[in-house]
């Protein structure tokens, strides 16, 4: 079983408090999750595959390292996920968008996919799947799950926060995916919202409540 990565670098921590507070506003609320997306991003890219090149400097040639060529591809969860998208373009411009839709029905907390549509090459690229919440876990299960139908084989999932009860899910159902979050929190609430978490991120992204 692999295990989630949580990152708890300072700015990440002081811009999730942020976040989690009632006073902040939307405007507020997309920017810090663009801007913990980024760092989120920037960690888990450490391991990109590096290749040595040949360049020159003002002074002399010299090699150098560049990144190996992967292709990446980023998978926002609509409507929350769309929030993490810019923040991961910042750092990697050329991957290519993928969208899937699902949300949750109120009533049993299962999810619903309504919309998918994926790079053709998804296979050949390193996925990375967006959703700041991760609560029952099912909807970044089933986004995964049709993710790998289309034949991509390399997947990692950033979200902001993560319940227990989610990521054990995930973890069973998906091992081989790599989990990022900034915060594991204490648990589900009977509606299943995360305590303490922040509300519906959906609605915080768009104002919609
Ligand atoms: C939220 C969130 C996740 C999902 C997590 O979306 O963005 O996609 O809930 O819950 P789960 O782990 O129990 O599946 P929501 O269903 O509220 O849809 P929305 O983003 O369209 O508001
Ligand atoms: N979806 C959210 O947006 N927030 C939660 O706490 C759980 C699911």
């Amino acid at each position: 079983m692999s295990k989630p990565f949580i990152m708890d670098h300072p700015l990440i921590q002081h811009k999730l408090s942020v976040l989690r507070s009632t006073g902040t506003s939307s405007k507020e609320f997309r920017e810090l999750v663009s801007e913990i997306a980024m760092l989120m991003c920037y960690e888990a890219t450490r391991d990109l595959p590096l290749e040595e090149t040949e360049i020159e400097t003002p002074i002399c040639k010299t090699k150098a390292q560049v990144l190996a060529g992967r292709k990446m591809a980023i998978v926002p969860i609509l409507r929350a996920g769309l929030g993490m998208v810019d923040g991961m373009l910042a750092l990697v411009p050329n991957a290519r968008v993928g969208h899937i839709g699902m949300y949750r029905d109120p009533e049993t907390h299962m999810p619903v996919e309504y919309y998918c549509k994926l790079p053709a090459d998804i296979e050949e690229r390193d996925v990375f799947v967006l959703d700041p919440m991760l609560a029952t876990g099912g909807s970044a299960i089933d986004a995964i799950d049709q993710i790998k139908k289309y034949g991509a084989t390399n997947v990692y999932f950033l979200c902001i926060i993560a319940a227990p009860e989610g990521l054990e899910a995930l973890v069973e159902a998906h091992p081989d995916v790599k989990v990022y979050c900034a915060a594991l929190d204490d648990h589900l609430n009977d509606h299943k919202y995360i305590v303490p978490g922040l509300g519906d991120a959906g609605d915080r992204i768009f104002g919609t409540k």
